[in-house]
């Protein structure tokens, strides 16, 4: 396994180009399952989750074709999804374990053929996560639902049938999943208290650009009018506005000026307004933003509370602690999304941050410096946390379990080297993962 070693210390100064979304590219590389033509993904990240899906699709019978050079910036990145016929319906538990994404398949399995046995993803690091608002949409929308040994058996003899959904809590995955069953069923879906994360805007504009009827898009009513089939398209992936975060996090942490490019600020503005109180200079370009922060002056210690969109992202929430570590004074941080997603502030604590967390309370008391030593972190924002603690750290961070990085960080190394960070990646052997 990798690891990363971060010498802390160094200022940042340049420029990052921001990567399409890894979590928009994961719904959208399902959606080339709905129809029989191309879907061609420009501004692809190239990441071990999108290699992953691309693996799982494969064995489906998509074509997956990547063209573009790998360089930062990754508009010339492409990938060409074409399932032209679909040879298999199964997903099975190896490849589904590993990503939880993966299980968003079973819907335009079962739009597009009528059957699917797909693995339940099981448990992970961030909490319980289970399924159950996935399989409840396409319940109501016909599906006769069977579970064997670890598996969804799902059938849709007659297909899909239009229904009217209110989801007893917000969840992404479980509106994208609904969303990308319903384009294709007979009738009208509504889809009531739905997540409106950008990545879910995506997803519908790349579906109506592909013949699907979707209205109250970025609303948290969404009204699908199914289709008999849909064509291909060509379609942008939307910037990733965590990755966009974590740098402009990494950025104030460091003390410098970082301009992040290919970026949609508007979307982390929730995180935005916090740096902004906190003492960090914000402020938007052409196309992205600026972030500054004077390494003289000490930050201020803010409290966050993670909320779904347009609240503050529960994907940034690790990142935010390790700002707040080195803070002036108390952050109270909330995590309101997921029951276990603290695993990052004993390894913070590593470092030489003072936080105490009880249940979904983390509180941060901000300490004069860290001191680097070894870490290692259960989740990819956990390790970009640990990435961030380690600009500053003093001495050595060497931060374990890169692959956890990989699966959502593309080229973080050279993204940050190119600004000037210490960091360079440990080449060691493959196992575990
Ligand atoms: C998506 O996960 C993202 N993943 C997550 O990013 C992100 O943290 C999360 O949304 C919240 O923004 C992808 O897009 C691939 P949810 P998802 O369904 O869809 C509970 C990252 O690091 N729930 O909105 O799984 C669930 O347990 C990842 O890139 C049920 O109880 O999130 C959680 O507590 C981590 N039953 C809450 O809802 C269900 O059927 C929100 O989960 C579904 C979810």
């Amino acid at each position: 396994m990798d690891s990363i070693a971060i010498q802390g210390g160094a200022r940042l100064n340049g420029t990052i180009p921001v990567s399409g979304a890894k979590n928009s590219a994961l719904k959208l590389m399902a959606a080339s399952i709905l129809t029989d033509q191309p879907l061609r993904l420009t501004n692809m990240p190239r990441l071990a989750d999108t290699k992953f899906l691309g693996r799982l699709l494969r064995e489906l019978g998509v074509e997956v074709t990547e063209n573009g050079h790998a360089g930062v910036g990754g508009e010339e990145q492409e990938t060409l999804f074409h399932a032209a016929a679909i040879r298999s319906t199964f997903a099975p538990y190896d490849l589904v374990r590993q990503m939880r994404a993966s299980f968003n398949v079973l819907g335009p399995l079962l739009a597009r053929t009528g059957e699917a046995k797909v693995s339940l993803p099981g448990g992970c690091t961030i909490g319980a996560r289970p399924v159950d608002l996935h399989l409840q949409a396409l319940t109501a929308m016909g599906v006769e639902i069977e579970l064997d040994e670890g598996y969804v058996i799902a059938r849709a003899p007659k297909g899909l049938k239009g229904a009217e959904i209110e989801f007893p809590f917000v969840s992404v995955g479980a509106t994208e999943h609904a969303l990308l069953a319903a384009v294709l069923a007979d009738g009208v879906t509504v889809l009531k208290k739905a997540a409106r994360e950008p990545e879910i805007g995506d997803l519908a504009r790349c579906l109506v650009a592909m013949g699907a009827k979707v209205e109250g898009i970025d609303t948290d009513e969404l009204v699908i009018t199914g289709v008999t089939s849909l064509g291909g398209t060509e379609w942008p992936v939307i910037a990733d506005r965590i990755e966009m975060g974590s740098y402009a996090v990494a950025a104030a942490m460091a003390g410098g000026e970082v301009r992040l490019t290919r970026a949609r600020p508007e979307l982390m503005q929730a995180l935005t307004d916090k740096m902004v109180e906190a003492g960090v200079e914000v402020t938007p370009t052409a196309d992205g933003v600026i972030v500054r922060r004077d390494p003289a002056l000490r930050l201020k210690a803010v409290n966050v509370a993670t909320e779904v969109y347009p609240g503050f992202a529960t994907d940034l929430q690790a990142q935010f602690m390790a700002l707040m570590t080195t803070a002036e004074g108390d952050s109270v941080i909330h995590e309101n999304i997921f029951e276990n997603r603290f695993m990052h502030a004993p390894e913070l604590a590593r470092l030489g941050a003072d936080i105490s967390v009880h249940a979904g309370e983390a509180v941060v008391r901000g300490v004069e410096a860290l001191h680097g030593a070894q870490v290692m972190a259960t989740d990819l924002r956990a390790s970009v946390s640990l990435v961030i603690a380690g600009l500053v750290a003093e001495g050595e961070t060497t931060v374990g379990r890169v692959y956890h990085l990989d699966r959502g960080f593309e080229r973080l190394e050279e993204k940050l080297g190119a600004c000037g960070a210490q960091i360079r990646r440990i080449k060691g052997e493959d196992h575990e993962h």
